[in-house]
């Protein structure tokens, strides 16, 4: 059986992106892998979080991840930091991977923007640390959607240069899983920007926690253009905004954006925005009630991480230490 690793920084609520691109695929994964998902709090330091909101925030995930179908007891849910061995293999892999290497990350690129010289050092080496969350476990599937590709192609470069330079077959080769449709789900005020925890519009985005009125309402002010929605799929090429509505609710609907705009094309955003309001709701607002039910017993959410994390450090615990062995540390 492979072995699944994926993670999610607990800067922010999930949104409608997290969940097309990356949750709803952890779910289903879960029936044929063995899966690990992380909480990944030593990424989410790399930009500022408040202390006490982070603790909040990783608690707050903890119950979206679980309410939306991820299951504790037959995989492992824990925080990154309370498993030593991911920091002692980034170590290592900073030293592994190459500074023209880094160089090229996009992630890095979009998110340091115009203030690089500010920006913190882990941000810099932050494709290191992902490459070492996953290699911990002799993972090989990721599923991820498509921002992380790049970052997954570094991963590989890295287990390459170490098997290479050490003369070893001791890391795989990762694969990643990035699903068909709705890999990069945009956002609602902007269709050439992905939506995004960080945001600072919480109109840009749907939360995984929203009530229906909220996700009525931000749809019904999502940014769209003044033509109808086309007949066909090539009448979104120019318009990235109808195409993310469209994109949405064929997901979500299961079928295809074809099938969407048999359905729809030739009509206003008004009726349009309507019918994926219902679809959104059907989708969010049982994973936001399981959620509130589960963040009252917060004691429970504690224990969970805590026993992911001994069963975590089991698996990388012997292999981060053959690691370290190979590298050449007395251990
Ligand atoms: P993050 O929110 O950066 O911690 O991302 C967690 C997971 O969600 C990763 O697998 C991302 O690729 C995925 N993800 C984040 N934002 C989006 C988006 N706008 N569309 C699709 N997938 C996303
Ligand atoms: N960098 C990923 C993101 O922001 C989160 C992440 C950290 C991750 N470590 C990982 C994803 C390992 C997959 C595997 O989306």
């Amino acid at each position: 059986m492979q072995r699944i690793f994926s993670g999610i920084q607990p800067s922010g609520v999930p949104h409608l992106g997290n969940y097309l691109g990356a949750i709803r695929n952890w779910v289903s994964l879960q029936a044929e892998h063995e899966c690990l998902f992380c909480l990944v709090d030593l990424h989410a330091i790399t930009v500022w979080q408040d202390p006490a909101i982070l603790r909040e925030q990783t608690r707050l995930q903890t119950a979206v991840l679980i309410a939306a179908g991820i299951d504790p007891v037959r995989h492992i849910l824990f925080n990154q930091s309370a498993v030593s061995a991911h920091a002692r293999l980034a170590w290592i892999f900073n030293c592994v991977s190459r500074i023209g290497w880094l160089n090229r990350m996009t992630q890095f690129k979009d998110k340091a923007g115009r203030d690089r010289e500010a920006v913190s050092s882990g941000l810099y080496v932050y494709p290191n640390l992902m490459a070492a969350d996953i290699l911990a476990y002799h993972a090989t599937r990721v599923p991820v959607g498509d921002d992380q590709r790049q970052h997954l192609e570094l991963a590989n470069d890295i287990a390459q240069k170490f098997n290479h330079d050490y003369e070893v077959a001791f890391f795989p080769a990762i694969e990643a899983l990035v699903p068909p449709d709705a890999a990069r789900v945009m956002s609602l005020r902007d269709g050439s920007r992905k939506m995004s925890k960080s945001d600072p519009s919480e109109q840009s985005r749907i939360a995984l926690t929203d009530e229906a009125d909220a996700i009525a309402q931000k749809l019904r002010r999502a940014r769209t253009d003044p033509a109808p929605l086309p007949e066909a799929v090539d009448g979104l090429a120019d318009r990235p905004e109808a195409r993310n509505l469209v994109e949405i609710y064929a997901v979500l609907a299961g079928l295809s954006p074809a099938q969407v705009l048999a359905e729809h094309g030739g009509k206003g955003f008004g009726p349009f925005k309507e019918a994926l309001t219902a679809i959104v709701v059907a989708a969010v607002a049982p994973i936001a009630g399981e959620t509130r039910r589960l963040l009252a017993d917060t004691a429970r959410l504690d224990r969970v991480l805590r026993e992911g994390a001994g069963r975590a450090n089991a698996i990388a615990g012997p292999i981060v230490a053959e690691a370290e062995r190979i590298v050449g540390f007395l251990t």
